[in-house]
């Protein structure tokens, strides 16, 4: 099916969100905020999230669905859908939104498996729609600057980076031991739903995929084996909870004193911020579970080796093991080097020996430090603009950065090098 690309428009750009979830909600206020973007539709099966949804926004009632399937069923509503579904129901909506004409914006990992996230991208291009990923690293005033570093030849030829995402203990019991993320067969594998941002961000730094791949990791710390004498099945009867560094009663009761922490993560834990709904979400739901006594299995730590085919070298290293911090990257070029923190960049230029620290703005609390609201920008930009080339996260691009990310599992489940 052959769609007409949209002419530009200067009227707000209409959004349709599917999945009014934690990500769903951002992106809408995202839009909303930024006086260009208007949402008037929703798809979500859960009552409440939908009501609060439609009310936050004023959606009219015939533009409010239980599930993806109904908004596509009806005529074309708005300009843009949100795709923001957990990881294994983004290719149905995906591909039947695109037919319908709706430019997307799509939540990573795309698909599970290559196959989908091929069917997304073929379907996109077949409609001529707008469409992209949302990578929000791509579109970081941080990374912006290490790119320009990079483009305009400062460091020489590359030569090897280094590359690390340290998740955090508490992030890793929170998402990937006690929750969504957790096992490998609900969502996918850790490299796929936390770390195919790093593997992209890395393909889009280093302006392409690698030649060959090898990775080793596992779960480590995160299983029966580990639990502690006295350790309960649940923090809130545990002999023990007071002195492990995942006591669930701990975070999710600190949360209540913090505002950021009451943003995330306590309400994929409980709507209510009070001492009583945190204690029942503890006491029944999933994230009050001892963290050796979950049905967790994605890795708490992986290491990915990549060599690209100009010979540079990287290594990228995800573990749970470490405070929560920004992502750190070390590039080496055979003129000067960099060390970034995620907001500055120490710069060495080899010639003179000096470094130049480059402060890159301080993010504040902006989600994935301004990545999100960067991508809404360039998204709402895009159709404004009728100009697909200021979003950087095609579903092409994306689907290369993928594929990176399934090679480099498969190398690490089969030992092996595995060529791209
Ligand atoms: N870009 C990032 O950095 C980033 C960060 C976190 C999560 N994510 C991804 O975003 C996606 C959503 O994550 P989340 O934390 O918002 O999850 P969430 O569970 O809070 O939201 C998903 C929503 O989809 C709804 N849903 C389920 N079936 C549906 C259907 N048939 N039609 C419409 N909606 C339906 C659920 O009820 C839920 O409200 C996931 O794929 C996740 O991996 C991306």
């Amino acid at each position: 099916m052959e769609f007409t690309k949209y002419t530009a428009h200067r009227q707000p750009v209409t959004i349709a969100v599917v999945g009014a979830g934690l990500r769903g909600r951002e992106y809408a206020r995202l839009a909303e905020q930024s006086g260009r973007g208007r949402v008037v539709a929703v798809a979500e099966p859960d009552p409440a999230r939908r009501s609060a949804f439609q009310q936050a926004y004023g959606v009219e009632r015939s533009s409010v669905f239980d599930g993806w399937a109904g908004l596509a069923a009806a005529p074309k509503i708005a300009d843009v859908a949100i795709i923001a579904t957990q990881d294994r129901q983004h290719a149905d909506p995906a591909v039947r939104l695109a037919g319908l004409g709706y430019h997307l914006l799509l939540e990573k990992p795309m698909a599970p498996t290559e196959a989908d996230a091929r069917r997304i991208t073929d379907a996109v291009e077949a409609a001529g729609v707008i469409g992209a990923v949302c990578h929000v690293l791509r579109y970081t005033n941080y990374t912006r600057a290490l790119k320009q570093v990079i483009d305009e030849g400062r460091l020489g030829e590359l030569i090897n980076v280094q590359h690390l995402e340290p998740v955090g203990w508490w992030h890793q019991a929170h998402s990937f031991v006690r929750g969504n993320w957790r096992n490998s067969a609900e969502s996918g594998p850790m490299l796929l739903t936390k770390s195919c941002h790093d593997l992209d961000w890395l393909a889009y730094l280093l302006g392409g995929a690698p030649a060959s791949v090898a990775s080793f990791g596992g779960l480590a710390h995160f299983h029966p084996g580990k639990k502690p004498d006295g350790a309960a099945a649940r923090c809130l009867d545990c002999a023990v909870e007071s002195t492990c560094p995942y006591s669930a009663k701990r975070l999710y009761l600190n949360c209540l004193d913090d505002d950021d922490l009451a943003e995330w993560p306590l309400p994929a834990v409980t709507p209510s911020r009070d001492r009583e709904s945190v204690l029942r979400a503890l006491r029944d739901g999933p994230y009050g579970r001892c963290v050796y006594d979950c049905d967790n299995d994605v890795v708490d730590n992986q290491v990915v080796a990549m060599q690209y085919p100009s010979g540079l070298t990287a290594t990228f290293t995800m573990t749970a093991f470490t405070p929560m911090q920004r992502r750190q990257t070390r590039l080496f070029g055979s003129h000067g080097s960099v060390d970034g923190d995620g907001r500055f960049l120490r710069v060495t230029d080899f010639r003179t020996g000096r470094a130049e620290t480059i402060d890159t703005g301080d993010p504040g609390e902006a989600g994935h430090d301004g990545g999100d609201g960067g991508l809404v920008d360039a998204l709402l930009t895009a159709v404004t603009e009728n100009d697909p080339g200021v979003l950087s996260s095609t579903m092409a691009a994306s689907l290369a950065s993928h594929r990176v990310v399934w090679a480099a599992e498969e190398a690490r489940l089969t030992g092996t090098v595995v060529r791209l």
